[in-house]
């Protein structure tokens, strides 16, 4: 047994998680505190997050770049499931707590340490998140959560970091929360919980005002290889590269900003904003592709699927027997999944133009209202008659 007043946290530098450090080791006997910071492209210097771990008073602070895992193994799976929370939100900040989580365990095996922390208040779906990997992923750790048992203020958070000698560095409180990483960035709390206030400009950040966009539309190609986007406009690239650049693009021509009445796991309704353009951008090239070669009543129930999938990914159910399940189902239905998407990006919209693949359903001669059409005609009339016998033998009964 690893001491379990040995702990990894979770840190990322901000004021719930800098007072998590003094607060472990006075009010919950840590004796040894390593801080892990995961770079998931939060874009923050990670240095002096590093060192200001350390000056909280952790032992040992460590960053780990799973900027490129983070696209590869979270973001491009939820692509190829088409994940939409609530049919919105491709779950940019969800995805980052099962890699976050699977990190604190992997940090906490290497130091020696019995117990995990993060700076998750009890309100939010990400202590939900954080808790269940670790519990899926290593059962013997144990999870403290001082945000969720503190119940300080933001003020009294900042004035307990004080006490310990920790300059809080809130020059001045931002008027809202964010949440940033590769996938997209979160903005809630503050004037956005008024729903009657439409947000001002200065709350987006990745994608431009519609005012603002290029007056010419662009072209961009994404290719897909079973699923998996690999290159856009003819590039091969990194998954990580290839998000940045869809971004940059999306963004540009302000696509990928949602508003929305979000239903959290604990009950709660919140009204959140994101920013999303290249994950949003993704499963809308993706799906459409999908459409082109895979079967109807495949895409049927692999749409209900991704409801049931989009929704676990929320819950923190990443590491789960049914969503791994379902992980092998959208793997299957992948297979043929590779082609060429070409799309318009204009004014806050993107449209597919043209698509491509070489194990497409669409076959010319079988729709084509041209001579040399093949499709039987005379057969439609049988089918017709069989097709609606139980709908006309109910019409009759009740008529
Ligand atoms: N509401 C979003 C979600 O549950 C974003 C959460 C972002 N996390 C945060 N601590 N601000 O996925």
């Amino acid at each position: 047994m690893k001491p379990n007043d040995h702990v990894v946290l979770a840190y990322s530098g901000g004021v719930d998680t800098t007072a998590c450090i003094p607060y472990l080791r006075q009010e919950m006997n840590c004796q040894f505190i390593v801080a892990m910071t995961a770079d998931l492209g939060q874009g923050d210097e990670l240095e002096p997050i590093r060192q200001k771990a350390l000056q909280a008073g952790a032992d040992i602070a460590v960053v780990v770049d799973a900027k490129d895992r983070f696209v590869r193994e979270y973001g491009f799976p939820a692509v190829m499931a088409n994940a939409m929370y609530d049919l919105q939100y491709p779950l940019s900040s969800a995805l980052g707590r099962p890699l976050i989580g699977d990190l604190l365990v992997q940090t906490a095996n290497e130091f020696g340490c019995g117990a995990v922390a993060h700076g998750c208040t009890g309100k939010g779906n990400d202590q939900i998140r954080m808790d269940l990997t670790v519990a899926l992923l290593a059962p013997e750790l144990k999870i403290l959560a001082p945000a969720r048992e503190w119940g300080f203020s933001r003020s009294e958070t900042i004035a307990y970091s004080e006490r310990f000698g920790i300059s809080s560095h809130v020059t001045k409180e931002k008027p809202w929360a964010i949440d940033l990483n590769i996938l997209g960035r979160n903005i809630e709390a503050g004037l956005i919980e008024d729903l009657q206030w439409e947000p001002t400009e200065e709350v987006w950040n990745l994608t431009s005002a519609i005012e603002n966009t290029p007056s010419q539309p662009e072209y961009i190609t994404i290719h897909f290889e079973r699923g998996i986007p690999v290159a856009l406009d003819g590039k091969k690239m990194s998954p990580l590269n290839l998000m940045e650049q869809l971004n940059t693009v999306g963004g540009r021509h302000g696509i990928g900003r949602v508003d929305m009445i979000e239903n959290r796991v604990v009950g709660i309704k919140s009204r959140e904003l994101y920013e999303v353009p290249g994950q949003q951008i993704l499963i809308q090239a993706h799906r459409d592709l999908e459409n082109l070669v895979l079967p109807p009543d495949l895409l049927t129930q692999k749409s209900a699927l991704e409801i049931t999938y989009s929704r676990m990914i929320y819950e923190g159910l990443w590491y789960s027997p049914l969503k791994l399940a379902i992980d092998a189902f959208i793997l299957f239905t992948q297979q043929n999944v590779t082609g060429e998407i070409r799309l318009k990006l204009y004014k806050g919209n993107s449209k597919v133009v043209t698509r491509k693949a070489p194990k497409s359903m669409y076959r010319h001669e079988l729709v084509t209202y041209d001579s040399n059409c093949t499709f039987n005609q005379s057969s439609a009339e049988g089918f017709i008659d069989i097709f609606s016998l139980p709908s006309r033998i109910w019409s009759r009964v009740n008529a």
